[in-house]
């Protein structure tokens, strides 16, 4: 119960799709919710029922040690309903709803993203349009979206309940699911598999905007790394050098920045959160998780390297400028 108000919460409800698959979903659960209500009730009901005669006084087995077997009740609210409810149940979720959740063809949509859930954030990759990013996955509205998941370590499940079901990133396998949003918004998924220490901090938004500004996204997100400019962001781009962020982080078009233990940083900038969805990407945030990794998300890649507070200062303005 605690759950579903988090998540109810959170904006991030399987009770409000925005998609043709997570509809069907919601109403599969609504179904299972007026029947498990109705067998509630009823069974409530009964109960009463039999609590109220056996105090009357004349009827069948009142005041006996061994109450008698209704045998025809039995079979009846015991086999025969829940048999029904159970089957038609199984049935429709398994031949029609998760028909509609099914991931299309690969070949049908127009679009691929490349999802690999790691230890704890979400690589995202556009096969085709040389671009990666991290945490923030951006579609097309109103179009099919083949999502590819995987693992670059342990088993993770992606997981955007308004817009469909579950998907298990599994060592050696290549899952894939259908993502499509009926209008542009934003909508949180969560790692829905224990990873680790930090699997609760393992967010990501899907951003679905108009199919032109998404379009737009992609062309600004396959360009390299913007150059710096002010002093400071210079200073920021040799401490990133000079610290060996590259081993880890890649920022394409940055010399020997070709790391990929941590998120690609090339429009890192141009994020919304840091950390999935651990921190706001601000100034402020950015700095706290510089100078403190471990103490933000304990456990994770990476390293307290002890940066000085002028290193510090500098990364924030060189990375802030990646848009
Ligand atoms: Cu990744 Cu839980």
């Amino acid at each position: 119960m605690r759950l579903a108000l988090i998540l109810l919460a959170t904006g991030q409800s399987a009770l409000e799709p925005h998609s043709r698959a997570s509809r069907e979903i919601a109403t599969l659960w609504w179904w299972m919710f007026v029947i498990a209500c109705v067998v509630f009730t009823g069974a409530l009901g009964l109960l009463g029922l039999a609590w109220l005669r056996r105090r009357r006084a004349g009827v069948p087995g009142a005041g006996e040690d061994k109450p008698r077997l209704n045998l025809g009740l039995v079979i009846v609210f015991g086999i025969v309903i829940p048999v029904v409810v159970n089957v038609t149940l199984f049935v429709i979720a398994n031949f029609v709803v998760i028909k509609q959740t099914e991931a299309p063809a690969a070949t049908t949509t127009p679009i691929t993203v490349e999802v690999a859930g790691r230890q704890w954030f979400w690589d995202v990759r556009y096969p085709g349009a040389h671009v990666v990013t991290a945490n923030e996955i951006h579609i097309p509205a109103r179009t099919r979206v083949n999502l590819v998941a995987v693992t670059g370590d342990v088993i993770h499940s992606f997981w955007v309940p308004q817009l469909n079901r579950k998907i298990d990133m599994i060592p050696g396998r290549r899952n894939r699911i259908l993502l499509e949003a009926d209008q542009p918004g934003r909508y949180r998924g969560q790692c829905a598999e224990f990873c680790g220490l930090e699997h609760a901090h393992m967010a990501m938004y899907v951003v679905v905007q108009e199919p032109a500004d998404f379009q737009r996204w992609l062309r600004q997100q396959a360009a390299p790394a913007a150059p710096p400019t002010t002093p400071a962001q210079q200073a920021g781009e040799r401490a990133f050098r000079d610290n060996g962020c590259g081993s880890c982080h890649t920022i394409s078009g940055v010399p020997g920045a070709t790391g990929r233990v941590g998120p690609d940083l090339t429009h890192v900038g141009s994020r919304s959160t840091l950390a999935a969805l651990t921190l706001p990407n601000d100034a402020d945030a950015l700095a706290e998780w510089l100078r403190n990794p471990q103490h933000v998300k304990p456990g994770n890649r990476m390293p307290d390297i002890e940066l000085s507070r002028r290193d510090v200062d500098s990364l924030v303005a060189y990375l802030g400028g990646l848009k």
